[in-house]
Parts: structure tokens; C-alpha cells; sequence
């Protein structure tokens, strides 16, 4: 059994990962650490696991934390972790779901997060926490950096294109809607119910931070790439369906293309490729850490059109993490985690 803590608990993504923990027959939950909402009930903070932990939220002591956990697990804004992890003991496993350790060098992260990265060194014992593409380095790690919400949907979309050299790397479009969970707890005008509902806007297009690491990542599949990402904000809690437009490398058939996702995620746990005339829709992810995926040919045009659906706080976020947990663990990467989605 190991001691997990949660810096970050009171979150959205640090209570999805403790609602997660909860159901792990490895994990016992030592520290759940806050900023603001310290000393308040956890069942208090989180409703819905009312029943299920009687402690109270903490305030942060990293000497405590370290000394009682086997991991750690961050949920906190961006720029906090980097700060934080340099004050955890060597033995700790640490797990940030920002993007503090998410690049593999500082100059990426401060030209996409305009911030001086304070803990260098460190990056070079991360891993860029997708399993479906970093396995073997995530077993390693002693840090991982948990891929964003958009990224994740949009790599798994892309990545069996390009490793089997069905799609150009180039002019490839990202179209992905999120719920508005994806933007966190804390309340903003436009993350306001009156401005979200009944309403769907793109934002912070061109150049929204997480292009920073779809970048990093399609340019290990496949050298030099060009893309354009447009995320939009949509009245819905949970999800992220990410659409994406590819240009086929030669004359591409549904059939060729089908292959080439069921050959990348055959094996995979949490990756469903959808056969049929089904395409993926964020409500069957709902709750779970699956991603569904499916892909067709324009015949008009020959594009290719490649579909992501995920929770974005489970396998966008905590599920992944704790995916991760289990991978750097050596438990089975499945543990407390194989669980459908809520429907409807
Ligand atoms: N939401 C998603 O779908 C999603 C998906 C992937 C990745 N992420 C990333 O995960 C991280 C957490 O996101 P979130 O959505 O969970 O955010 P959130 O709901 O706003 O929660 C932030 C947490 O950090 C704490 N906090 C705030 N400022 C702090 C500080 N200066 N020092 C220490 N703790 C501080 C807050 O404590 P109090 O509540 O006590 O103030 C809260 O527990 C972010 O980096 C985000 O980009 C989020």
C-alpha cells in the first residue's frame, strides 16, 4: 500500500484524483493539501465523496508531505509545482497535472508560458506523461508532467496518422471543444453560467498554450510539422471532443486508416477505437478515463478527419494521472481505473 498525497485537493483535478484514489486498492490518502480552502471538511470541498473520508483540507508543510508519502501528486496552477518538487525528497514520486514538467527543455516552456523556468534540472527526469506514446520512459520517471486536457485528445487523434505515414505532418487543423470544467474552480467572467450557457466561442486562438506541447510531441512522431489548434468553450461540465483535419500523404481509404488506429491501440487499456458508423461523443466518456477514437476519409476531398473524445478531468487529466501512478509504480495500469463512463 502506498502514502499518496494530493497538493491541490480542493480543485477540480486534485478532486478527481482523490475521488479516484478513493476506489485504488494501493493507494491509502495521507495529505490533502489547500491554498485557500484550508481546514475545511473534505466531504465539504467535495459532496460527492461525502461518506467516504472524514479528514479536513491542510494547509501546505512540503517537509510533512515528503516525509509521509510514497507520491505526490500536484494539482495546482501553473508555475507552483516547480517551486514545490525541488522541496520533496528524492525517494517521493511526483505527478504534476500543470505544465511545469510537461517540455523537455525550459526554453519551450518559457516561450509558451512567459515565465523563467526555476527547476531546469529537473526536466530531466520527466517523462511527458502519455502512456500511448511514452510507456517505457514513464515506468522510469521519477517526475511525470500529466499531458494536458486538449493534447491528450488531440495526440491520440493524430499520432497512428502519423507514425503509419497515412498523413502529412503539415497544415494539419485542430477543432476541439471543452466543458467548462476545464478552466478550473475558481469563478471568472468568462467562465460565468450566464456567459457559458446557451453560448459557444472559440478563444485564445492562434497560439493557445497547450500548442506548445502538441508541437513538442508531433515533432518526435514525425520532424517538422505545421498545425493550427483552435479550442472553443462550450455549456457542458465535462469533455473535450477534439476534431482534426489531416491531408493524406498519398490516396488514403477509411479501411487503411482504420487499420493504422487499431494497430496503434489494440493493445491499449484506455484507448477505444470505435468501428461501425459510431463516432466518439464526450458523454460516453463521462466519469471514465477512456478515449474514444474513430477516423474517416473525405472522399470529396481525401481529407482525413480524426476523432477524440475524453473526460477532460479524468483522461484529460486525474485518471491519467493516476494511469501514471500505476505505470511508475509497476502496478497493473489498469488498477482502479477500469471503469465505464457514466450514461446517459
Ligand atoms: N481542469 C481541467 O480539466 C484540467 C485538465 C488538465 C490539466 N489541468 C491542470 O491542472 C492544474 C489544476 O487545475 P484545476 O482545474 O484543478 O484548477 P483549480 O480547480 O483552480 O484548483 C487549483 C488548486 O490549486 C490550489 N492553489 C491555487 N493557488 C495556489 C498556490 N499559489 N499555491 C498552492 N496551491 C494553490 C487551490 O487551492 P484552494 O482551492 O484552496 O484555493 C486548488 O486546490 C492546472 O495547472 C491545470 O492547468 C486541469
Amino acid at each position: 500500500m502506498l502514502n499518496v498525497s494530493v497538493i491541490g485537493a480542493s480543485g477540480y483535478g486534485g478532486g478527481e484524483v482523490v475521488r479516484l484514489l478513493l476506489g485504488h486498492p494501493e493507494a491509502h490518502l495521507r495529505h490533502l493539501v489547500a491554498e485557500t480552502r484550508v481546514g475545511e471538511p473534505f466531504a465539504e470541498v467535495f459532496p460527492n465523496v461525502r461518506g467516504f473520508i472524514d479528514g479536513r483540507t491542510e494547509p501546505l508543510d512540503p517537509a510533512a508531505v515528503a516525509a509521509d508519502s510514497d507520491v505526490v501528486f500536484l494539482a495546482l496552477p501553473n508555475g507552483v509545482a516547480m517551486s514545490l518538487v525541488p522541496q520533496l525528497d528524492d525517494r517521493v514520486r511526483v505527478v504534476d497535472l500543470a505544465a511545469d514538467f510537461r517540455f523537455r527543455g525550459a526554453p519551450a516552456y518559457e516561450r509558451w508560458y512567459k515565465t523563467p523556468h526555476i527547476a531546469e534540472a529537473l526536466l530531466e527526469e520527466a517523462a511527458y506523461g502519455l502512456p500511448e506514446l511514452h510507456r517505457a520512459e514513464i515506468r522510469r520517471a521519477r517526475i511525470v508532467g500529466n499531458p494536458g486536457c486538449y493534447p491528450t485528445a488531440a495526440l491520440l487523434a493524430i499520432a497512428p496518422l502519423l507514425r503509419s505515414g497515412l498523413a502529412r505532418p503539415t497544415a494539419i487543423v485542430i477543432d476541439a471543444k471543452s466543458g467548462v470544467s476545464g478552466a478550473g474552480r475558481a469563478a471568472s467572467s468568462r467562465t460565468h453560467f450566464s456567459e457559458v450557457n446557451e453560448n459557444v466561442f472559440a478563444y485564445s486562438t492562434p497560439g493557445h498554450r497547450h500548442s506548445g506541447e502538441i508541437e513538442e510531441e508531433l515533432r518526435l512522431l514525425a520532424g517538422e510539422v505545421s498545425f493550427t489548434f483552435t479550442p472553443h468553450l462550450i455549456p457542458m461540465t465535462r469533455g473535450i471532443l477534439a476534431t482534426v483535419y489531416l491531408q493524406p500523404a498519398r490516396a488514403v481509404t477509411r479501411e487503411a486508416a482504420e487499420a493504422a488506429f487499431r494497430e496503434a491501440y489494440g493493445g491499449e487499456p484506455f484507448v477505444r477505437v470505435l468501428d461501425g458508423e459510431s463516432l466518439p461523443q464526450t458523454k460516453a466518456t463521462l466519469g471514465s478515463n477512456f478515449c474514444d477514437v474513430a477516423v474517416r476519409v473525405d472522399p470529396q476531398s481525401g481529407t482525413i478527419i480524426a476523432f477524440a473524445a475524453i473526460d477532460n478531468l479524468v483522461k484529460g487529466a486525474a485518471g491519467q494521472a493516476v494511469q501514471n501512478m500505476n505505470l511508475m509504480c509497476g502496478f497493473p495500469e489498469e488498477l482502479g481505473l477500469r471503469v465505464p463512463g457514466l450514461f446517459p
